[in-house]
Order: C-alpha cells, then sequence, then structure tokens
C-alpha cells in the first residue's frame, strides 16, 4: 500500500480510509499517543496505539526521534488539538533512536546549542519552518523571474577574476590525488592552483551575467557565492547564496524599480504560501521577546512586518541627503553616532542605516548615488565625476539586503577606472570586450538570499537560515 503524507492526512480528504504513513516521533505520552512528523508540515499526526496490543520488540523502540511505518484507519478525532487522528494497526520501525544519545529531545535547546547539531536541528519545528520558507522563497525568485521574461543563467563558481575587486577572495588549488605537488620543505605547492592557472571561489556572478545580459536582455543567476572575509557577525557567511538579475537597457532608476518590485512579490509568496510557518515562527519570536526590554523589541509582529513591506513604497534616498539626515541627527538624547559622518565620501556604518531605516524613515530605504571612491570599478560614473549609480536597499533588522549599480557603459571611462585601481586590463579582457561590441547602458543587482530569508522568518543569526553555515569557525559538516 502506498504511503500518505502528514499534510495529505490532515486535509481530511481520507477520512475513514486505511492509511499508511511515515516519518519521526515527536513525542509519546500515557503509551498511547505518538505524535508522527514526516517534514511535509509544520503538524504532526496523532496515532493512537493500543499499545497492550503491540509487540513488546517494537514497543520499547518507540522514541523520539525514531523512524515508523504506521498503519491504520485515518478518524476524525475525539480529542482536542487535532481534527484527525490515526486508529493504529500496525507499527514497523525504520531505525529506533537512543533516549540517552539522541541530542533533540521534546523540550526547549538554545539555538547554540543547535548550531553544534545542524545535522539534526532540522528536525526540531523551528528550523522545519525555516527550511520550509527558504525552499518556498527559493521558488518564489524563480517563479518571479522566469514570468517576467528573464532566462536563469549558471554562473561558474570556479573563476579567474575578482567582480568586487576586493580581495576577499578562496583560493583554488589542485589537489591531484594522494600527490598533492610540494616544495623542496615538504609542504604543499600552492603555486600550482587550477592546472597552473590562478582561480578562485567566486565572489558573484555579476560579470558573467553582464555577457549574459547583452545577449539574452534578461537573465538572472541564483547560486553559491564565497567571501574570504573575516567577519564574524551575524549577517555574514564564507559561502552564501546570491540572487543576481542583470539587464540590458535598464539604467539604475528600471533597477530600483525592478528590485523593490521582486522583493514585494515573492514576500507576498510566502505571505500566500507559508502562512503556518509563518505563524510558528512569530510566535517563537514573540515569546523569545519577552525576556528582552522594550527598546530591543520588534516594532512590528513578524507577519505584520512582512505585509508592511509587500504593500509600503521603499525610500529612495541618495547618499548625500543620506549624510544630510545623518549630520542633523541624535540617534538617541544622551549619544551621538559612534562614528560622526562628517566627510562627504566616508562609507556608513551599520549604526548609520539602522538609523535611517528603523528611525528616520521607518521602511524599507533604497540609497543611491553613492561616492565613486567607495565603490567598485565597475559602476557607471554619473556626470558630477565623483558619485556612481550605485545601489543599496537597507532593510529593518537587517541592513543591506540588496546591492546593485548601473554598469560602466563606456570602455574609456571603464579603463581609466580601472587603471586607478590597479586592475590589470588583461584579467578582464574579455569583460572590456562587452564595451567594445553591441556596448550599451545595463544594470543589475545582487540580493543576499540569506538576508531575505533571515528577514522573512524573524531570525536573528544568518547561520540559522542556511542548511550548514560556513563561517571562519566552521566548516565541519
Ligand atoms: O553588495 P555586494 O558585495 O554586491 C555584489 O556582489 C554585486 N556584484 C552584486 C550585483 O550587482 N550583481 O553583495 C550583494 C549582497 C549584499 O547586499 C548582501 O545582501 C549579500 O550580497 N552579502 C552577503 N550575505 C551574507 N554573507 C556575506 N559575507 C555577504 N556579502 C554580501
Ligand atoms: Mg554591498
Amino acid at each position: 500500500m502506498t504511503s500518505n503524507s502528514v499534510k495529505e492526512l490532515l486535509s481530511k480528504n481520507l477520512i475513514v480510509q486505511e492509511v499508511v504513513v511515515n516519518g519521526w516521533v515527536k513525542s509519546f505520552r500515557s503509551n498511547r499517543f505518538i505524535a508522527l512528523n514526516d517534514g511535509s508540515t509544520l503538524a504532526n499526526i496523532q496515532c493512537v496505539v493500543d499499545f497492550e496490543k503491540l509487540d513488546e520488540h517494537v514497543l520499547k523502540q518507540i522514541h523520539t526521534g525514531a523512524a515508523l511505518k504506521v498503519s491504520g484507519t485515518l478518524v476524525e478525532s475525539q480529542g482536542s488539538g487535532q481534527s484527525v487522528e490515526i486508529q493504529v494497526k500496525d507499527i514497523f520501525v525504520h531505525g529506533g533512536a537512543n533516549p540517552d544519545t539522541y541530542p533533540i529531545q521534546p523540550k526547549k535547546h538554545s539555538l547554540e546549542f543547535l548550531r553544534e547539531k545542524a545535522h539534526l536541528r532540522i528536525r526540531t519545528n523551528t528550523f522545519a519552518a525555516i527550511m520550509r520558507v527558504r525552499s518556498a522563497l527559493s521558488f518564489a525568485i524563480h517563479q518571479y523571474f522566469t514570468e517576467n521574461g528573464f532566462y536563469y543563467f549558471h554562473s561558474p563558481i570556479i573563476t579567474g577574476s575578482d567582480a568586487e575587486g576586493a580581495g576577499e577572495m578562496f583560493r583554488v588549488t589542485t589537489l591531484e590525488g594522494k600527490n598533492p605537488p610540494l616544495n623542496e620543505d615538504g609542504s604543499i605547492n600552492f603555486k600550482e592552483d587550477f592546472f597552473g592557472k590562478e582561480t578562485n571561489l567566486t565572489v558573484s556572478g555579476q560579470l558573467e551575467a553582464e555577457a549574459y545580459a547583452m545577449a539574452l536582455g534578461k537573465v538572472y543567476t541564483f547560486g553559491p557565492t564565497f567571501r574570504a572575509e573575516n567577519s564574524n557577525t551575524s549577517r555574514h557567511l564564507a559561502e552564501f547564496w546570491m540572487v543576481e538579475p542583470e539587464v540590458a537597457f535598464n539604467d539604475l532608476d528600471d533597477n530600483m524599480d525592478l528590485a523593490e518590485d521582486f522583493i514585494k512579490k515573492v514576500v507576498q509568496y510566502i505571505l500566500q504560501h507559508c502562512g503556518e510557518d509563518l505563524q510558528f515562527l512569530e510566535k517563537r519570536l514573540l515569546d523569545e521577546e519577552k525576556s528582552k526590554p522594550q527598546a530591543e523589541r520588534s516594532a512590528m509582529p513578524l507577519i505584520e512586518k512582512l505585509k508592511f513591506v509587500a504593500e509600503n513604497t521603499f525610500q529612495r534616498v541618495t547618499y548625500t541627503e543620506a549624510i544630510e539626515i545623518l549630520r542633523n541627527s541624535k540617534p538617541n538624547k544622551k549619544k551621538k553616532f559612534q562614528y560622526i559622518i562628517d566627510e562627504w565620501g566616508a562609507d556608513l556604518q551599520s549604526e548609520h542605516e539602522r538609523y535611517l531605516v528603523e528611525k528616520h524613515f521607518k521602511c524599507p530605504v533604497i540609497l543611491f548615488d553613492y561616492p565613486a571612491k567607495i565603490k567598485a570599478f565597475y559602476m557607471r560614473l554619473n556626470e558630477d565625476g565623483k558619485t556612481v549609480r550605485a545601489m543599496d536597499i537597507l532593510f529593518p533588522g537587517i541592513g543591506e539586503i540588496v546591492g546593485g549599480s548601473q554598469r560602466e557603459e563606456r570602455l574609456e571611462v571603464l579603463k581609466e577606472k580601472m587603471a586607478a585601481l590597479n586592475i590589470p586590463e588583461e584579467e578582464l579582457w574579455w569583460y572590456l570586450d562587452l564595451r567594445k561590441f553591441g556596448s550599451a547602458v545595463h544594470s543589475g543587482f545582487g540580493l543576499g538570499f540569506e538576508r531575505l530569508v533571515l528577514f522573512a522568518t524573524g531570525m536573528g543569526n544568518i547561520r540559522d537560515v542556511i542548511p550548514f553555515p560556513r563561517t571562519p569557525q566552521n566548516a565541519e559538516f
């Protein structure tokens, strides 16, 4: 007999039928009730068993975490708390879970404890809910771009170029089996690199996306990217996923319109499709925040916050306007900013970004027209000669969620900017070709996928929204 998912059983369409379900024991009580979950949905199916009729060997193995196959009749539940339940006829134990050693017991575990158990934490309600929302967001991203005429293309992971020019790359080295090339002292010869060439793990698929946009018009890439920055913050990972659309003939205004519409639509998608998980995560957050001082609590419950973003216009301000606002502000009555922006041209610190978003505008903010010297080489220089057509989107509680720009399409200007930053033309000869043959205005942006998942789930640490986080401390799993 084929089995059903817990989600299908809870939809009540199979009532009074013989059913089979596979799953893991969440809890069991009074030697009679097993709460079984298979990951298909947040809720468990209650299985009512007559333990006296059950084989003793089977009984002994029913503990939290054990994998079971349960057969029985699906009936309306007499008890409160669930609408249907299974009157069990038979149980097969796929695999037990020793209660003395299985770490995920039916009690509250701290997120720090669960981070050490990245392979098992997905069996908790919190992580299952987060990862279902992550999966839904990922689908919504592909759906949005497909419906809007974009082509999905796969940018390479191994690359010879540093797209951001920030030198934060992981080098790729060839280890030929058990015999890597060695130096005379016996240490590994890292100079051998990728079959004799110097290559890195990509920091961004943007440069390749530009090549594809200049032929397919509207493209996007969505894949893992790598940064060798030694940042131990709750917003940085060494390996993170980035969504990068690139559009030929779009200027900076079009780019801002696209980014805003895109974010709103994917947030709307999860509001429509992940209601149960979002309600669970909202309640979790409210419980967690009860122990925090009022000032540190979120201003809005999670779902209200998501609706707010989906329905309200993002505030657009230039860097220069933002600096004026910061200069004229006092973040709180006693204290000024730790870093005061008194010189035009300085990069914003996260405390400034938070002030603009959370205190001043109280909504997502798109900052644009940044000083050229704090932004990457490929951004389109404005007519003033000192700002570039860059844009960052700042989100409440997150900070920068998107970084993008209109790209420099003029060959000579691009060459000058590269020369000023000592970027050799030979390294990016193919990128320069795009400006020699059929060059045109084009724009794009990169959205940090985990930062979007952080926002969507209300979680506080980026390590909790990616399955197996890679940070300077942790790449164990
Ligand atoms: O601002 P970034 O560095 O921009 C780029 O890489 C551009 N080439 C993108 C483009 O125009 N196609 O990164 C883009 C976004 C950031 O806004 C942030 O959300 C996320 O990627 N991000 C990180 N997320 C997690 N961990 C890190 N270490 C991140 N670095 C950037
Ligand atoms: Mg950035």
